[in-house]
């Protein structure tokens, strides 16, 4: 790990915590809810087992965890959102998931993970938020109990595109690209995953997936727009684009919207990686 990973000042979080960000936080988590389950189920995790979903936010993977280990087993959820939290474990007891518990913690604070050891350490669409991504990934295996697994899915924005392509598309990436690099994130972190293992100490990963999404542009640009949305600040606040520059993508995506709404988008690859720990 490198010096400038474990010296950068506090990680801000370029999606926000509005109100319209948490639904496409849902909505976004239940368009991912097959390619997350296949993976789960990869893992073999079973009724009885113990999980922790780390960067939680609405919790969708926790609701997929609480279903498959039943009410025998554990399922925990830290985030450093508490009130996106606090939503998060009032729908899944009002689901009946009693054996769901929620902690509020930064995970780059560098103290150890509440509740370890665990028999899957989960986190999706985490690391690539984070500038200590190799140091909190490190902590994020320590807390896998002995034969059990460290599970992680991640973005590669690289691969937004329309077929053919629609000139805003570039813009919207370059904007995305712009803010998150701004606040030290990795648009590129799912691809990175088996080099971030070997950092973080857990050696290659046993295997790898890569789930995609393609959808008419009519409901396709939805995630990718509110996404555009929620960094906007950041964006403005960092240079990155102009509220006039930014209001004119969000008309010409309007537009094209309209003009063709069945084009097909490619949405952000979903990589994932996993990894056993040795039993010794
Ligand atoms: C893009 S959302 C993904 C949520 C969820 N894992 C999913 O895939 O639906 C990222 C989540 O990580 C949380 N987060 C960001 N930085 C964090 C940090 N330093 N410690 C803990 N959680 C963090 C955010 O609050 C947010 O809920």
């Amino acid at each position: 790990m490198t010096t400038t990973e474990t010296e950068r000042p506090q990680t801000v979080y370029a999606l926000g915590h509005t109100p319209q960000e948490y639904a496409r936080l849902r909505m976004q988590a239940r368009a991912w809810e097959a390619a997350t389950g296949r993976l789960l189920d990869q893992v073999g995790l079973g009724p009885g087992a113990s999980c922790l979903d780390a960067g939680c936010g609405p919790g969708e993977t926790m609701r997929a965890m609480a279903e498959r280990v039943g009410p025998a087993g554990r399922v925990l959820g830290i985030d450093a959102d508490p009130e996106l939290g606090a939503k998060t474990l009032a729908m899944l007891h009002g689901a009946g998931h009693r054996h769901c518990s929620f902690q509020t913690k930064d995970l780059t604070t560098g103290e150890p993970i509440p509740g370890a050891p665990f028999d899957l350490v989960y986190a999706r669409l985490l690391l690539f938020h984070l500038p200590q991504r190799a140091e909190v990934l490190a902590r994020l295996w320590d807390a896998v109990a002995p034969g059990g697994y460290l599970l992680v899915q991640d973005y590669d924005l690289r691969s937004i595109s329309t077929l053919p392509d629609l000139d805003w598309v570039g813009e919207l990436l370059r904007v995305l690209t712009g803010a998150f690099d701004a606040v030290g994130a990795d648009v590129s972190a799912g691809t990175r995953l088996p080099q971030l293992f070997a950092q973080a100490g857990a050696g290659t990963p046993d295997g790898t997936d890569v789930a995609g999404r393609v959808e008419p542009l009519v409901s396709g640009r939805i995630i990718m727009e509110g996404a555009f949305r929620s960094v906007l600040p950041i964006a403005l606040a960092h240079g990155v684009t102009t509220e006039a520059a930014a209001a004119a993508t969000l008309a010409s995506i309007t537009r094209d919207v309209m003009r063709f709404p069945d084009r097909p988008m490619l949405w952000p690859l979903l990589i994932g990686a996993w990894k056993r720990k040795d039993r010794s």
